[in-house]
């Protein structure tokens, strides 16, 4: 059986524990600004709102809350600059990254992405079958920054189409930004083989390395929160391999 990684603790300090050219696929939900407003999406995922000066979501557990007590949540969000130097340097040649991001941020994470060495591969979109309110059109969808380092890859099937059809679950979630790990998957079988090595090292609760354990890939999550390596932990236990799909892809 493929083995599953939990590192908890700060990403940009675990990640230097891999040495270079280590992974086949990077995937990854990193925290970012929400917007130049008062609105911000912390390091967890939470949603603050300055001007009103109360928490929009109130589902904050108590873990979270300590450290948005203490003001750490917001000053601790990694900048781009500051992660994407180690994900391309862990990553092999001629593998793919796939990075979750908004509108907004969009461009500059592209050029910053660039910058390190990543060649811009796609603009991909989940579309998430449910909507969010916005003054200006509902919002429906999300992005994805699809890169590579090096040489141009295909992926498995290339009539795969740039946009996901995912339905993103709604009511409870285990975690305040909780993506499904189906979307992941669809990720994952079109740009790895059987045994490869994916990282996400913006963990959460741990969709990517579900989506890694059912697809028979190696997963390595990097997680902040001890509260939500806890439940990647649990949720992993309860995961069985239920699709097994291999590729050509990067076999030299
Ligand atoms: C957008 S969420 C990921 C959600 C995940 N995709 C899921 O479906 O559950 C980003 C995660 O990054 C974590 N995080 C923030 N800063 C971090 C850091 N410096 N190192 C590691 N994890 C960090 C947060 O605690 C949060 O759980």
């Amino acid at each position: 059986m493929v083995e599953q990684v939990i590192k908890c603790g700060d990403a940009l300090t675990l990640l230097k524990e891999y040495p270079d050219e280590y992974f086949d696929c990077i995937i990854t939900d990193p925290p970012y600004k929400l917007g130049t407003s008062s609105v911000k999406v912390n390091a967890d995922g939470t949603i603050s709102d300055k001007k009103r000066s109360r928490w929009v979501k109130k589902n904050a557990d108590e873990d979270n809350q300590a450290l948005i007590k203490t003001g750490q949540m917001i000053q601790n969000i990694p900048k781009f600059e500051d992660w994407l130097p180690e994900v391309y340097r862990v990553l092999k040649k001629g593998c793919h990254a796939y990075i979750m991001i908004n509108g907004r941020n969009f461009a500059e994470l592209q050029i910053k992405a660039e910058k390190v060495g990543f060649k811009f591969q796609n603009d991909l979109t989940w579309l998430k079958q449910n909507s969010t309110p916005n003054k200006f059109y509902m919002k429906s969808t999300e992005r994805i920054l699809m890169l590579r380092k090096g040489k141009e890859r295909y992926i498995n099937d290339m009539g795969a189409s740039d946009v996901f059809y995912v339905k993103n679950p709604v009511g409870k979630k285990i975690h305040i930004t909780e993506k499904p790990a189906e979307l992941f998957r669809q990720m994952i079988v079109q740009s790895t083989n059987i045994g490869d090595k994916v990282l996400d090292c913006f963990g959460g609760g741990g969709a990517i390395v579900v989506a890694c354990k059912e697809t028979s890939r190696e997963g390595h999550m990097i997680e902040l929160l001890p509260k939500n390596c806890e439940i990647a932990r649990k949720r992993l236990l309860e995961t069985e391999i239920d699709y097994i799909q291999g590729g050509l892809f990067c076999q030299e």
